[in-house]
C-alpha cells in the first residue's frame, strides 16, 4: 500500500492513519509529527519550524521533500509501503513526490481526501489532546482517553498542541485553502483520488475508507 491522506486541520488524518497502518503493516509518516519531534529536540530546524507552525504557515518545500525522501529511504517500516499524512501540502511537494516514486517505479495507489466543512473543525481542534512521543490523538469530548489527560497505551501525560487554538486554526485553514486545495485538484486528474465524508463518526469514516480499498484494490 502506498497512499496519501489529504484534508484540512482536524479532518481526521491522524485518527484514521494508524488504522490503515495496522491493516497493511506499512509506515505512517506524519510530517507535522516529524516537525514537532524536531521542535522537542530544539534543533535549528525545530526552532525555525515552531515559528512557522504557530503562525499557521508552511515549512519550505525543499525541507519537506527531503524529509520524506530520507524517511522513505531509511525507515524499515516503510518497506511494505506507506501512508503519508500532511504531505504533500503544495503542488511542488506533490510533483517532488511523484518524481521520487517514479524513479523507484512505485507509484501511489490512493490519494484519499477527508472532506469536511471548516465550521466543524474548531471544536475538533480546540478539544484535541495529543501524546507527543507517539503522535496519538484524543479529544476531550469526542474521543476521551481512558484516564484523564493520560495516554491509553503508555499512561504518559497528554498535552494540547501550541497551534491548536481558534486564531491559529483560522490561519491554518486559509493556508489549506490557498496551498493544499490545488493538491486535491492535482490528484483528481490522476484517477487515484477518492473522497470521503469526514464529518461522520470516526467508525463511519473508517468504513468509507475500507470501501475505497475494496472498490479500487
Ligand atoms: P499537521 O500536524 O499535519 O497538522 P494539520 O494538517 O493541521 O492536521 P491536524 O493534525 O491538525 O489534523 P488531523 O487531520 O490529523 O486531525 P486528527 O485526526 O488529529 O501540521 C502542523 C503544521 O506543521 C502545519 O500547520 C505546517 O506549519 C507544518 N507542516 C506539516 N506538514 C508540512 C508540509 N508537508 N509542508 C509544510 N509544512 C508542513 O483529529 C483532530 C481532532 O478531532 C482529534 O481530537 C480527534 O480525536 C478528533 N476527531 C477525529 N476524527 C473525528 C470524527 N470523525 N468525529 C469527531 N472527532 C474526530
Ligand atoms: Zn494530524
Amino acid at each position: 500500500m502506498r497512499m496519501i491522506l489529504i484534508g484540512p486541520p482536524g479532518a481526521g488524518k491522524g485518527t484514521q492513519a494508524p488504522k490503515i497502518k495496522d491493516k497493511y503493516c506499512v509506515c505512517h509518516l506524519a510530517t507535522g509529527d516529524m516537525l514537532r519531534a524536531q521542535v522537542a529536540k530544539k534543533t535549528a530546524l525545530g526552532r525555525e519550524a515552531k515559528k512557522i507552525m504557530d503562525q499557521g504557515g508552511l515549512v519550505s518545500d525543499d525541507i519537506m521533500i527531503n524529509m520524506i525522501k530520507n524517511e522513505l529511504a531509511t525507515n524499515k517500516e516503510c518497506q511494505n509501503g506507506f501512508i503519508l499524512d500532511g504531505f504533500p501540502r503544495t503542488v511542488t511537494q506533490a510533483e517532488g513526490l511523484d518524481e521520487m516514486l517514479k524513479r523507484e517505479n512505485k507509484p501511489l495507489k490512493h490519494a484519499i481526501e477527508l472532506k469536511i466543512d471548516d465550521q466543524l473543525l474548531v471544536d475538533r481542534i480546540t478539544g484535541r489532546l495529543i501524546h507527543p512521543a507517539s503522535g496519538r490523538s484524543y479529544h476531550k469530548i469526542f474521543n476521551p482517553p481512558k484516564e484523564f489527560m493520560k495516554d491509553d497505551v503508555t499512561g504518559e501525560p497528554l498535552i494540547q498542541r501550541s497551534d491548536d487554538n481558534a486564531e491559529t486554526l483560522s490561519k491554518r485553514l486559509s493556508t489549506y485553502h490557498a496551498q493544499t486545495s490545488p493538491v486535491v485538484s492535482y490528484y483528481k486528474k490522476t484517477g487515484i483520488w477518492s473522497g470521503v465524508d469526514a464529518s461522520k463518526q470516526p467508525g463511519e469514516v473508517w468504513k468509507s475508507i475500507l470501501g475505497i480499498f475494496d472498490s479500487k484494490p
